[in-house]
């Protein structure tokens, strides 16, 4: 949750400033900065209070949900995994909402990959049937920190044609950008983290700059013993994280019920999209793995990242969510396959694979990755034998609002601290770009 409410929230004037930009240009923008600075709530003020037409969403289904809006591939439509040169097919209504949209406006852009945002781009032109616009003709508005996590590079395919087609996986790499320009902003204040000290060591995380003294006074503060009234877990696998659910679930009276998952078809090693046996109790801590489809009347009743807790379990789940019990059935998901050919360098597609299940996972711990945009108050961050994503240890450290917040599950080592040199390539050119006059 966001600690401020959202209507009584008085812009700072670095904001108002890129509002205003957004509001009076045409421009493609990308706005940056640090955790805290309010990317995501200048976004959440955008969306109430301008008067362009615009659509919002973000990569993740817990992005999105921070800032109301869909996920990319469920607006769009789009097919999991590199889109590369497919068509993208489009129904009437998409078509229409495409064609109504001034400004896009995506939140978390770190971690849209290049073949994601160039797919967005020949969609819109496709929709808008403006096929020699970038964006047809649209205003994109881009929020995040590319010190903070990347796209998730995929299987061995994928990963090939990423080599092949684009200079890096990021979305400042994307080739639309050959067609037309982006416009940085950086907001400079934070507002997540007050104190001086920490904000201090948050840097110095972000761009690999920590000293031996930032490392002892961050693993002195991060070494005392968990609280253990309930405080979420931030790990870097999924390993981890199902070892803590595992635990607390075990501590809850009652029993355990096992649901277990229809798959078939061939998932080749690639970890199932939930639990193949999902075992719940009543009061677990849940967290949904889906949006909400089953529902016709009066939208939506949870999308991917909502949290809630199991309170009836028969031939389904009942999750109260913020007071509301829903009824929750088994989802179904397709698993493609992307066979690459360097000779063709083209791409081809099939569905190989089906996994049924409920789409409830525990929730008292998540990865760090479902973690990018959130605010907690106190988080027990689980390194585990090692970081190994750039930017996962600073997206870690800055979601806790206050340093006597952060509890470390082991003391920091250097090389836990990550940066992508594609990301200090394209950073460089924030400095270039004029300071806005707050
Ligand atoms: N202008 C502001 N005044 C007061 N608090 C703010 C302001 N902007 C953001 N915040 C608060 O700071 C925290 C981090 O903001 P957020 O928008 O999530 O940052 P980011 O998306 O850049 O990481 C949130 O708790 C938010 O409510
Ligand atoms: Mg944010």
């Amino acid at each position: 949750m966001n600690g401020v409410g959202r209507n009584e929230l008085q812009l700072s004037p670095e904001q108002q400033a890129v509002f205003d930009a957004i509001e009076t240009t045409q421009q493609n923008l990308f706005i940056t900065g640090r955790a805290g600075t309010g990317k995501s709530t200048l976004l959440n003020h955008l969306s109430e209070n301008t008067s362009k037409q615009i659509v919002i969403c973000a990569p993740t289904g817990v992005a999105a949900l921070n800032v109301g809006g869909q996920t990319i591939h469920s607006l769009f439509r789009l097919p999991i995994g590199v889109i590369a040169d497919h068509d993208i097919d489009q129904g009437v209504a998409l078509r229409k909402l495409l064609s109504t949209i001034d400004t896009l406006v995506i939140d978390e852009v770190s971690m849209v990959n290049a073949d994601l945002l160039d797919a967005i781009d020949r969609s819109l032109r496709q929709a808008r049937q403006r096929k020699h616009e970038a964006f047809g003709g649209v205003q994109v508005v881009l929020f995040g920190d590319p010190y903070q996590l990347a796209p998730v590079p995929g299987e061995g395919e994928e990963r090939a044609y990423f080599e092949d087609h684009y200079r890096s996986i990021w979305f400042f790499d994307a080739k639309v950008w050959d067609d037309t320009d982006l416009t940085i902003y950086e907001l400079t204040t934070i507002h997540r983290q007050h104190e001086a000290e920490f904000k201090y060591m948050l840097n110095a995380v972000r761009h690999g700059g920590v000293t031996a003294e930032i490392a002892a006074r961050l693993n002195e503060v991060g070494a005392r013993p968990p609280p253990t009234d309930g405080a979420i877990t931030l790990a870097t696998t999924n390993g981890t994280v199902t070892r803590i659910n595992a635990t607390e679930l075990a501590r809850l009276p009652g029993r355990v019920l096992t649901a277990k998952a229809e798959v078939s078809g061939d998932f080749n090693g690639r970890a199932f999209p939930a639990d193949e046996a999902l075992e719940l109790k009543m009061g677990a801590r849940v967290m949904f793995l889906r949006n909400d489809t089953g529902y016709e009347n009066g939208g939506q009743r949870w999308v991917n990242g909502t949290v809630g807790t199991v309170v009836r379990i028969d031939s389904t789940v009942w999750v109260n969510v913020d007071g509301e019990r829903h009824e929750v059935r088994p989802a179904v998901w397709e698993k493609f396959k992307y066979n690459y050919s360097s000779l063709t360098k083209s791409l081809r597609k099939d569905v190989v694979a089906e996994f049924t299940q409920f789409p409830l996972r525990l929730a008292w711990a998540v990865t760090i990755h479902k973690s990018q945009g959130k605010t907690y108050d106190r988080a027990i961050v689980d390194l585990g034998q090692r970081s190994f994503a750039p930017g996962q240890t600073y997206v870690a450290l800055s979601r806790i609002s206050a340093l006597d917040g952060l509890y470390l599950s082991r003391p920091l080592r250097p090389s836990d601290i990550i940066v992508d040199d594609n990301v200090v390539r394209f950073m460089s050119r924030v400095t270039a770009i004029p300071a806005i006059r707050a």
